[in-house]
Protein backbone atom coordinates (compact mmCIF):
# COMPACT_ATOMS: atom_id res chain seq x y z
CA UNK A 1 0.00 0.00 0.00
CA UNK A 2 1.23 3.58 -0.77
CA UNK A 3 -0.42 6.47 1.10
CA UNK A 4 -2.09 9.49 -0.26
CA UNK A 5 -0.09 12.03 0.63
CA UNK A 6 -1.92 15.03 2.43
CA UNK A 7 -0.69 18.11 0.69
CA UNK A 8 -0.31 20.92 2.98
CA UNK A 9 1.18 23.38 0.65
CA UNK A 10 -2.20 23.17 -1.46
CA UNK A 11 -4.46 23.00 1.34
CA UNK A 12 -2.58 26.47 2.58
CA UNK A 13 -2.58 28.49 -0.40
CA UNK A 14 -6.22 27.72 -1.36
CA UNK A 15 -6.83 28.85 2.50
CA UNK A 16 -4.32 32.19 1.88
CA UNK A 17 -6.76 32.51 -1.17
CA UNK A 18 -10.05 32.35 1.02
CA UNK A 19 -8.26 34.79 3.35
CA UNK A 20 -7.35 37.33 0.79
CA UNK A 21 -11.31 37.71 -1.01
CA UNK A 22 -12.64 37.83 2.74
CA UNK A 23 -10.28 40.95 3.38
CA UNK A 24 -11.06 41.98 0.02
CA UNK A 25 -15.06 42.02 0.59
CA UNK A 26 -13.94 43.96 3.86
CA UNK A 27 -12.21 46.36 2.03
CA UNK A 28 -14.78 47.28 -0.85
CA UNK A 29 -17.29 47.19 2.55
CA UNK A 30 -15.51 50.52 3.61
CA UNK A 31 -14.17 48.10 6.58
CA UNK A 32 -10.30 47.91 6.94
CA UNK A 33 -7.57 45.15 7.10
CA UNK A 34 -6.41 42.92 9.99
CA UNK A 35 -3.13 44.04 11.18
CA UNK A 36 -0.62 41.63 12.76
CA UNK A 37 2.57 42.91 14.72
CA UNK A 38 5.50 40.39 14.29
CA UNK A 39 8.26 41.01 16.68
CA UNK A 40 11.37 39.16 16.15
CA UNK A 41 14.49 39.37 18.78
CA UNK A 42 17.95 38.86 17.53
CA UNK A 43 19.19 36.79 14.43
CA UNK A 44 18.46 33.28 14.77
CA UNK A 45 18.68 31.80 10.85
CA UNK A 46 15.43 30.10 11.51
CA UNK A 47 13.49 32.20 13.52
CA UNK A 48 13.95 35.08 11.04
CA UNK A 49 12.72 32.42 7.98
CA UNK A 50 9.68 32.13 9.87
CA UNK A 51 8.87 35.15 10.21
CA UNK A 52 9.68 36.37 6.28
CA UNK A 53 7.46 33.42 5.81
CA UNK A 54 4.48 35.24 8.15
CA UNK A 55 5.84 38.42 6.22
CA UNK A 56 4.90 37.31 2.84
CA UNK A 57 1.04 35.32 4.14
CA UNK A 58 0.36 38.74 5.36
CA UNK A 59 1.36 40.30 1.43
CA UNK A 60 -0.68 37.82 0.00
CA UNK A 61 -3.85 37.88 1.54
CA UNK A 62 -3.59 41.65 2.61
CA UNK A 63 -3.26 41.77 5.73
CA UNK A 64 -1.44 44.77 7.13
CA UNK A 65 2.00 43.52 8.87
CA UNK A 66 4.11 45.82 11.27
CA UNK A 67 7.29 44.44 11.81
CA UNK A 68 9.65 44.86 15.27
CA UNK A 69 13.16 43.36 14.68
CA UNK A 70 14.19 43.89 17.27
CA UNK A 71 18.60 43.27 18.84
CA UNK A 72 18.98 40.16 21.23
CA UNK A 73 20.32 42.63 23.63
CA UNK A 74 16.07 44.27 23.93
CA UNK A 75 15.46 43.90 27.91
CA UNK A 76 12.14 42.28 28.65
CA UNK A 77 11.15 45.16 30.26
CA UNK A 78 11.47 46.85 26.82
CA UNK A 79 9.59 44.15 24.97
CA UNK A 80 6.84 43.62 27.75
CA UNK A 81 6.31 48.02 27.48
CA UNK A 82 5.94 47.18 23.41
CA UNK A 83 3.32 44.41 23.95
CA UNK A 84 1.66 47.30 26.02
CA UNK A 85 1.54 49.68 23.64
CA UNK A 86 0.38 47.40 21.00
CA UNK A 87 -2.41 46.10 23.26
CA UNK A 88 -3.68 49.42 23.83
CA UNK A 89 -3.55 50.27 19.96
CA UNK A 90 -6.96 49.43 18.90
CA UNK A 91 -5.95 49.54 14.93
CA UNK A 92 -3.44 46.35 15.56
CA UNK A 93 -5.42 43.01 15.93
CA UNK A 94 -2.94 40.44 16.34
CA UNK A 95 0.74 40.30 18.05
CA UNK A 96 2.75 37.34 18.04
CA UNK A 97 6.55 37.55 19.45
CA UNK A 98 8.49 34.75 17.72
CA UNK A 99 10.30 32.21 19.94
CA UNK A 100 12.93 31.11 20.99
CA UNK A 101 13.35 33.79 23.59
CA UNK A 102 16.71 35.21 24.48
CA UNK A 103 17.57 33.49 27.73
CA UNK A 104 17.10 36.54 29.58
CA UNK A 105 13.56 36.92 28.83
CA UNK A 106 10.83 34.80 30.47
CA UNK A 107 8.55 33.74 27.53
CA UNK A 108 5.36 32.67 30.18
CA UNK A 109 5.63 36.17 30.86
CA UNK A 110 5.62 37.57 27.23
CA UNK A 111 2.64 34.92 26.63
CA UNK A 112 0.84 36.16 29.25
CA UNK A 113 1.15 40.02 28.52
CA UNK A 114 0.01 39.44 24.60
CA UNK A 115 -3.68 40.23 25.24
CA UNK A 116 -6.03 36.86 25.20
CA UNK A 117 -7.71 38.92 22.27
CA UNK A 118 -4.96 39.60 20.20
CA UNK A 119 -3.02 36.22 20.97
CA UNK A 120 -3.11 34.93 17.36
CA UNK A 121 -0.68 32.25 18.54
CA UNK A 122 -3.38 31.04 20.94
CA UNK A 123 -0.51 30.10 23.28
CA UNK A 124 -2.56 32.39 26.24
CA UNK A 125 -3.42 30.19 28.82
CA UNK A 126 -6.90 31.69 28.81
CA UNK A 127 -7.54 30.56 24.89
CA UNK A 128 -5.82 26.86 25.75
CA UNK A 129 -8.47 27.19 28.56
CA UNK A 130 -11.12 27.80 26.08
CA UNK A 131 -9.99 24.71 23.94
CA UNK A 132 -9.86 22.60 26.91
CA UNK A 133 -13.37 23.23 28.01
CA UNK A 134 -14.90 23.25 23.99
CA UNK A 135 -15.36 26.62 23.58
CA UNK A 136 -12.60 27.58 20.71
CA UNK A 137 -11.56 31.09 20.50
CA UNK A 138 -8.14 31.67 18.82
CA UNK A 139 -6.55 28.31 18.48
CA UNK A 140 -3.12 27.51 18.60
CA UNK A 141 -2.43 27.94 15.11
CA UNK A 142 -0.70 24.23 14.05
CA UNK A 143 -2.92 22.07 16.03
CA UNK A 144 -5.72 23.84 14.55
CA UNK A 145 -3.83 23.47 10.86
CA UNK A 146 -3.74 19.75 11.33
CA UNK A 147 -7.56 19.26 11.88
CA UNK A 148 -7.38 21.60 8.79
CA UNK A 149 -5.67 18.53 7.28
CA UNK A 150 -7.55 15.99 8.81
CA UNK A 151 -10.65 17.54 7.22
CA UNK A 152 -9.42 17.96 3.86
CA UNK A 153 -8.78 13.56 4.04
CA UNK A 154 -12.65 13.53 3.82
CA UNK A 155 -12.01 11.07 6.63
CA UNK A 156 -14.59 10.75 9.45
CA UNK A 157 -12.05 10.67 12.82
CA UNK A 158 -14.62 10.32 15.31
CA UNK A 159 -13.74 7.79 18.10
CA UNK A 160 -10.87 7.05 16.23
CA UNK A 161 -7.79 5.87 18.65
CA UNK A 162 -5.32 9.03 18.52
CA UNK A 163 -1.74 9.29 19.88
CA UNK A 164 -0.31 12.56 20.05
CA UNK A 165 3.95 12.06 20.56
CA UNK A 166 4.99 15.17 22.76
CA UNK A 167 3.50 17.58 25.12
CA UNK A 168 4.96 20.76 24.78
CA UNK A 169 2.72 23.53 25.53
CA UNK A 170 2.69 24.99 22.00
CA UNK A 171 1.94 22.00 20.05
CA UNK A 172 1.80 18.17 21.57
CA UNK A 173 -0.59 19.58 24.44
CA UNK A 174 -3.52 21.83 22.07
CA UNK A 175 -3.21 18.79 19.36
CA UNK A 176 -4.22 16.53 21.90
CA UNK A 177 -7.27 18.72 23.33
CA UNK A 178 -7.85 19.82 19.41
CA UNK A 179 -8.29 16.01 18.74
CA UNK A 180 -10.38 15.25 22.10
CA UNK A 181 -12.60 17.97 20.97
CA UNK A 182 -12.98 16.14 17.87
CA UNK A 183 -14.20 12.91 19.31
CA UNK A 184 -10.91 10.77 18.86
CA UNK A 185 -9.96 8.51 22.16
CA UNK A 186 -6.50 10.31 22.97
CA UNK A 187 -3.03 9.58 24.27
CA UNK A 188 -0.50 11.27 24.92
CA UNK A 189 3.39 10.00 24.72
CA UNK A 190 6.11 12.09 26.07
CA UNK A 191 9.79 11.13 27.81
CA UNK A 192 8.26 9.11 30.34
CA UNK A 193 6.55 6.90 28.38
CA UNK A 194 6.89 3.57 28.93
CA UNK A 195 6.01 1.93 25.74
CA UNK A 196 6.19 4.48 22.82
CA UNK A 197 6.02 1.70 19.99
CA UNK A 198 2.75 0.06 21.28
CA UNK A 199 0.69 3.54 21.97
CA UNK A 200 1.83 4.15 18.07
CA UNK A 201 1.08 0.41 17.20
CA UNK A 202 -2.41 0.92 18.42
CA UNK A 203 -3.36 4.02 16.95
CA UNK A 204 -5.63 4.71 14.17
CA UNK A 205 -4.26 8.56 13.84
CA UNK A 206 -0.45 9.62 14.83
CA UNK A 207 0.56 12.80 15.14
CA UNK A 208 4.36 13.13 16.10
CA UNK A 209 5.40 17.00 17.53
CA UNK A 210 8.58 16.29 19.19
CA UNK A 211 11.76 17.58 17.01
CA UNK A 212 13.99 14.12 16.92
CA UNK A 213 14.71 12.72 13.49
CA UNK A 214 13.15 9.18 12.69
CA UNK A 215 12.22 8.50 16.38
CA UNK A 216 8.91 6.70 15.13
CA UNK A 217 9.45 3.91 13.05
CA UNK A 218 7.58 3.41 9.54
CA UNK A 219 7.29 -0.50 10.49
CA UNK A 220 5.37 0.93 13.94
CA UNK A 221 2.39 2.45 11.79
CA UNK A 222 -0.85 0.23 11.62
CA UNK A 223 -1.73 -0.14 8.08
CA UNK A 224 -4.36 2.49 7.37
CA UNK A 225 -3.23 4.88 9.64
CA UNK A 226 -3.52 8.31 9.26
CA UNK A 227 0.27 9.92 10.04
CA UNK A 228 0.74 13.39 10.90
CA UNK A 229 4.61 14.67 11.46
CA UNK A 230 4.66 17.91 13.06
CA UNK A 231 8.54 17.70 13.66
CA UNK A 232 10.79 19.66 11.44
CA UNK A 233 14.48 18.62 11.74
CA UNK A 234 17.60 19.16 9.63
CA UNK A 235 19.66 16.60 8.49
CA UNK A 236 23.47 17.17 8.22
CA UNK A 237 22.95 17.30 4.95
CA UNK A 238 21.04 19.99 5.17
CA UNK A 239 17.65 18.49 4.04
CA UNK A 240 14.30 18.63 6.01
CA UNK A 241 12.74 15.88 7.96
CA UNK A 242 10.08 15.04 9.99
CA UNK A 243 9.79 12.85 13.20
CA UNK A 244 8.38 9.96 11.81
CA UNK A 245 10.04 7.59 9.14
CA UNK A 246 8.98 8.71 5.98
CA UNK A 247 9.70 5.85 3.81
CA UNK A 248 8.43 2.98 5.53
CA UNK A 249 5.30 4.76 6.94
CA UNK A 250 4.22 5.64 3.79
CA UNK A 251 3.61 2.26 2.52
CA UNK A 252 1.44 1.29 5.46
CA UNK A 253 -1.07 4.43 6.12
CA UNK A 254 -3.65 5.46 4.20
CA UNK A 255 -2.47 9.01 4.25
CA UNK A 256 0.26 10.98 5.13
CA UNK A 257 2.28 14.50 5.73
CA UNK A 258 4.99 15.31 3.72
CA UNK A 259 7.98 17.09 5.79
CA UNK A 260 8.67 20.08 3.98
CA UNK A 261 5.27 20.67 2.92
CA UNK A 262 2.65 19.25 5.37
CA UNK A 263 1.57 20.78 8.57
CA UNK A 264 4.41 23.64 8.38
CA UNK A 265 2.65 25.98 5.61
CA UNK A 266 -0.66 25.58 7.15
CA UNK A 267 0.11 26.73 10.42
CA UNK A 268 1.27 30.03 8.62
CA UNK A 269 -2.37 30.10 7.28
CA UNK A 270 -3.97 29.17 10.61
CA UNK A 271 -2.31 32.29 11.81
CA UNK A 272 -3.82 34.43 8.63
CA UNK A 273 -6.96 33.11 9.68
CA UNK A 274 -6.82 33.65 13.82
CA UNK A 275 -5.60 37.20 12.88
CA UNK A 276 -8.72 38.20 10.69
CA UNK A 277 -10.65 36.52 13.59
CA UNK A 278 -9.04 38.42 16.01
CA UNK A 279 -10.79 41.44 13.94
CA UNK A 280 -13.97 40.00 13.77
CA UNK A 281 -14.46 38.72 16.97
CA UNK A 282 -13.48 42.19 18.80
CA UNK A 283 -15.68 44.19 16.30
CA UNK A 284 -18.39 41.89 17.18
CA UNK A 285 -17.33 42.53 20.93
CA UNK A 286 -17.17 38.72 21.52
CA UNK A 287 -13.43 39.19 23.05
CA UNK A 288 -11.92 38.95 26.54
CA UNK A 289 -9.74 41.63 27.08
N1 LIG B 1 8.58 29.64 16.81
C1 LIG B 1 8.40 28.52 16.04
N2 LIG B 1 7.11 28.40 15.70
C2 LIG B 1 6.45 29.45 16.25
C3 LIG B 1 5.09 29.86 16.24
O1 LIG B 1 4.19 29.25 15.65
N3 LIG B 1 4.83 31.01 16.92
C4 LIG B 1 5.77 31.72 17.60
N4 LIG B 1 5.40 32.82 18.25
N5 LIG B 1 7.05 31.34 17.63
C5 LIG B 1 7.38 30.22 16.95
Amino acid sequence: MSANIINGKAIAEATLDEIKSLIEKRLAQGQRAPTLAVILLGTDAASAIYVRNKRLACEKTGIRSLAYDLPASTSEADLLALIQQLNDDDEVDGILVQSPLPAHIEEKKIIETISASKDVDGFHPYNIGRLAVRQPTLRSCTPYGVIKLLQSTGVNILGLDAVVVGVSNHVGRPMALELLLAGCTVTSCHRHTKDLRAAVERADLVVAAVGKAGLIKGEWIKPGAIVIDIGINRLQDGSLCGDIEFATASQRAAWITPVPGGVGPMTVATLMQNTLKALELREAGKLAS
